[in-house]
Order: structure tokens, then sequence, then C-alpha cells
């Protein structure tokens, strides 16, 4: 069970893993690698033990390596603990322990945590007060659950890092996300930061950081177990790639009424018409953005986008009347909600666009808007930066209070466009003839340079091949330099887009040898001027970078496989990044 969770959970982190199991010793079990390779290291035949502990680590402090893994435990093994997130004063607490005689094992800022709880037990505390002494004496962020050999239950604290507790009839679960237990349980409580919460075979208590019990908000998750299985596909990413089109009918399912020419966001009926709007996301969420801001701009709303691990409410003009919106697939992601929380403190209004239910950023901010695309495993992410992209799209038309017929009808053609293009790509004979370059390039103006970027951002991540992407117009100011035979140019030519200039771009790089291939909704206009096209339909030209971007994603995706790359699981990544 423990293993099919951490399975489930594997794309948040997996440079190593471990399992704790309570059998009246806590028997720990970890390897550098992935979940594959700690269950080579299991012994053969059941494992006994009723309650236990998984972690599948991305690491911070200390290399990936068997000792690294978690989980840590104190000198006498009767504890052990994992945690996701970062104790920042955890030298001063390692240096003190060291100083009354403690032993380290890893490089781990995790390992105080353990011989912090031992030496609370030692002066004869219980468990359930030794782990929340031990937890005072932590800053950072965390979520930590531990373990000891003669109890079954399970305690756990939050603080920043995001926590889930799953209620099942034959055992009660914890994780840091729903997939790790999706298969047994539907009804789950998240934690709020500064909450801990004590898990026995039969119960569930919550209580805050006075250890008053708190009653816990119990909710239902909407997902079919099957929506987190890789189905009939090789990879997570391709399967979330070919659902774009059911995430989008999802995304604007009840949102636009045809009679009326409306959209309904019923999420953002309390929420006052701002004077001006600030986007805040990392990685490709931040080019979700970028879409945003110029859409909304385009209906005259001043509006930018900030890189949130470099959002600072103190030195950006933020009042009660600027609305600042965090798009997040996660809804984790550490960079974002610090910019949140900053934005709040500042007297900002907040919204969350995410995916997750109940994730860090929904309960964090004044608002909500969910992208409704459905749980994403694959690490690079697909379907939700089309989702994110079309969510943002309808609070525009909310906040301008106003719609373009045009434009609806658009949206409402857009899933079987996208089905389109999925099933009439010609993206995957580009790895054959492209394997080998040195580099890729993506170029887009006015409403498909954000995809350039996006297209870029993908690419680099899962061949680990070098990429870049710019605003056509910035070519010739630097970037050209670096243009050869063998950089392929992937040129973004739609109308609506200023194509006529993009393909002046295309000829300058030409003239240096690039091979061009443009991704275009006017293959008769730009054909004879490159070496491969990659068709979209016509839409609305707010509608284009959303098509664009697939032909991109299956460019990737493709170039990817050919070179037997970890597709799901890029090196170096993990899907949230809860640290900052
Ligand atoms: C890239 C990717 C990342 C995320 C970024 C933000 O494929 O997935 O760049 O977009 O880490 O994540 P969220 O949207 O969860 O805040």
């Amino acid at each position: 069970m423990l293993l099919t969770g951490l399975s489930g959970l594997e794309y948040r982190g997996y440079d190593s893993a471990g399992v704790a199991l309570v059998d009246e010793a806590v028997d720990v079990y970890k390897r550098e690698g992935e979940v594959s390779a700690l269950e080579s290291a299991l012994p053969e035949g059941p494992v006994p033990g009723a309650t236990g502990l998984g972690h599948t680590r991305w690491s911070t402090h200390g290399p990936p390596s068997d000792a690294n893994a978690h989980p840590h435990t104190d000198e006498t093994g009767q504890i052990a603990v994992v945690h996701n997130g970062i104790i920042e004063n955890y030298q001063e607490l390692r240096d003190e322990l060291t100083a009354r005689g403690h032993v380290f094992e890893s490089e781990t800022d995790t390992e105080v945590i353990p011989h912090l709880i031992e030496e609370r037990l030692e002066v004869g505390l219980d468990h359930g007060p030794a782990f929340r002494e031990a937890i005072a004496r932590l800053e950072g962020s965390y979520a930590i659950a531990a373990v000891f050999a003669d109890s079954d239950t399970v305690y756990a604290a939050r603080h920043e890092s995001p926590l889930v507790i799953g209620l099942g009839d034959e055992g009660q679960y914890l994780a840091s996300d729903v997939p790790a237990f999706i298969e047994y349980t539907d009804q789950v409580i998240y934690l709020e930061d500064g909450e801990f919460a004590t898990l026995t075979p039969e119960t569930v208590t919550v209580s805050d950081e006075t250890g008053a019990v708190v009653e816990p908000v119990v909710n239902e998750i909407a997902w079919d177990p099957e929506d987190a299985g890789k189905g009939s596909y090789e990879h997570y990413m391709k399967k979330e790639i070919h659902e774009q089109s059911r995430a989008i009918q999802d995304c604007l399912r009840g949102r636009v009424d045809p009679e009326t020419n409306h959209i309904l966001l019923e999420e953002l009926a309390e929420l006052d018409l701002p004077a001006t709007v600030q986007l805040v996301a990392c990685g490709t969420s931040y080019h979700a953005a970028r879409y945003g801001a110029r859409l909304l701009r385009e209906h005259g709303i001043a509006a930018q986008t900030f890189l949130a691990s470099e959002y600072r409410a103190e030195t950006v003009p933020v009042d009660e009347e600027t609305l600042v919106i965090g798009v997040t697939q996660s809804g984790e992601t550490a960079d974002t909600m610090r910019a949140l929380r900053e934005a709040n403190g500042a007297g900002a209004v907040t919204l969350a666009l995410t995916n997750t239910v109940g994730s860090s950023a929904a309960r964090e901010c004044d608002h909500v808007c969910y992208i409704r695309a459905g749980p994403e495993i694959g690490v690079a992410a697909t379907k939700t930066f089309a989702s994110q992209q079309v969510a943002l799209a309808l609070v525009t038309g909310v906040l301008a209070e106003t719609a373009e017929p045009a434009f609806l009808q658009g949206l409402a053609e857009l899933p079987a466009q996208i089905q389109t293009v999925l099933e009439n790509s010609q993206a995957q004979a580009l790895a054959d003839a492209y394997v080998d370059s040195d580099a890729y390039f993506f170029i887009g103006r006015e409403y498909t340079a954000p995809v350039a970027l996006e297209g870029a951002l993908k690419m680099k991540e899962i061949t680990y091949k070098h990429a870049e992407g710019f605003a056509a117009g910035e070519l010739k100011h630097g970037p050209l330099a670096l243009v050869t035979e063998r950089t392929p140019v992937f040129a973004l030519l739609t109308e609506g887009s200023r194509l006529e200039k993009t393909l002046g771009n295309v000829k300058e790089v030409q003239a240096r040898g690039a091979p061009v291939i443009a991704v275009t909704d006017a293959p008769q206009t730009v054909e004879r001027y490159v070496d491969h096209v990659l068709e979209v339909p016509s839409t609305h030209p707010y509608l284009t970078p959303i098509l664009a971007n697939i032909q991109l994603q299956l460019a990737s995706y493709w170039l990817a496989n050919r070179l037997g790359r970890s597709i799901d699981k890029p090196r170096n990544l993990a899907k949230s990044v809860t640290v900052e």
C-alpha cells in the first residue's frame, strides 16, 4: 500500500525513496533512486506492519543517497520521520544536538527532528507532546509525519507544505497529495498551517497550535481513480496532452451562457472590479500568466506579470484596488504562495487560479477559480497550461464585463479543434529529422510570444537539450548569433499575431542556414517559405496560442521519446516545488 501510494506521488520527487513499518520495532528500508529501486531492496514476501510511513525525495540538503533518503530515525531506532520542506534553523539545532552527544547519519535538515523527539521522550513525555514540542523548535516550512515503535499512531504537522488526510473505512491515510490514496477513499481533510493531526487505524484527530481539537472540514474528491492512471498511453505526458480537449470542455462547462453571450464565473460573483491586476506565477504557469496579462490589457485593464520568486509586495505598489492573481496548477508552489501571502499582507485582493481543490493557494486567497483540468501527473505541465489560458480568458471576460461573440464562438469550438490538432499532427516526423540538432529556438509574437517561451521550456525540460524562446522581434538584438544550420527554429506564424513581421524574422534565421518549422493557421501563405508546417485550425486570435502550443508539446514529446528520456519524471525536477 505504501509503495503504491509513493508511486502515485513520485512526480513530486524521485531521487530517493523509503518506507518505515511499525511492527513492535520500526523497520526502515530506503534507497537512492526511484520507488522501483526501493521495491527491489525490500525483503521477499510480505513485510510485517500495519502502520507505516513512506517518502519520495527531491533533494534540498544533501545529494540523493541511501543515507539521505527518508525516513530518518533517532539513535534508538524507535522513531521514524518523513518531511517535506526546509528546516531553516537545522544547522543551529544540529550543532546543539551534536553538543549533547547526538550522532547524525545523513546530511539532511530532516534528521534533527527524530533526535529532537527522542530527547523529549527521554524526559518522560508521551509521544504526542514529545512530537509537538519538537515541532515547536522548527523554523521553516514543513509537512512532517512520525511513527513510534510501540504505537500504531501516526503524528503529523503542517506549516507551509501541503498535507492531506484520507478518511477510510479500513484505515486512515496521510499524504502530501491525494493521488497517494485516491484508490482507498475520496473523503479528505486538508490540514491548515499550524495544525497537527493524529491518526490511528480507526480515528483522525486534528488540533491547532495550542492543542485545542478543531472540527475539520471533510471534502469529497471528485476524481475517478482511473483519471490518475496512465491508461493505454506510454507516458502520462502523452495522455495529458491528449486530454486537453476534455480538459477545456470541463473548464468551460456551465461558464458561458450561449443565450446572453455572458461569461458566468460564480466564484467571482463577490469580486469587486479592480483598478489594476498583477499576476504572479512560476514556470509554465508564468507563461500562462503572461498570456492572461496581455488579454487583460487588450481589454483596457492595467495588468502586469511577475515571476513569483521575484515579487515583493513592498516594492510593487499594491492597494485594496489591486487584484493579485496567483496562477498555480498545484496551488502549492512555495514561491507563488510567498507572493500571494505578501499581496494579502499588503491589502490586495487575491485570486487563486488553480487546478487543486483545497490547495494552499485556494485557501490563502480571497477568491478562487478552478481550472478543472483533472489530475496532472507528468512533471511537465501540458493540459493545465491550456486550461489556465482558457480560465484566464474567462476571468478577463468577467473583469472586462464583456465578451466578443466571435471569441465565445471560438471557445465553443476549441475542444473539437484541439482534437483535430491531436489527430493530424505531423510533429512525430520532426523527431528523426532534428534529433541531433545542437539547440532549438522558438519565436512568437504578441499572443504567441508566451507560447514560444513555453515551447522552449517544455523542450529543455524533457529532452535535456538547449532550447530558447524569444519574442520574434528580439532575435536580431542578440540571439541571432546562436543561429546556425544545426539550430532548427520553431516559428509561430499565425494570423492575428502579425504573421508578416514574424515571416521577416524567419527570413533572418534562414539566411543563417537554420531550418524552420512553422506552426501556422495559414499554411498556404507560409509553406513556400519554410521547411516544415505544423498546421492548426483557424480560430479567434486569442485562442490560436492554445492550439499552436499543442503542436509544440507534441514536438518536444516525440523528440524526448526518440532520445529515450525519462519523460514523465525529467532529471532534477519535481512537480510541485514546495521550497523557495
Ligand atoms: C513546467 C512546470 C513548471 C511549473 C511551475 C509552477 O512544465 O510544470 O514550470 O509550471 O513549477 O507550478 P505550479 O503551476 O504548480 O505553481
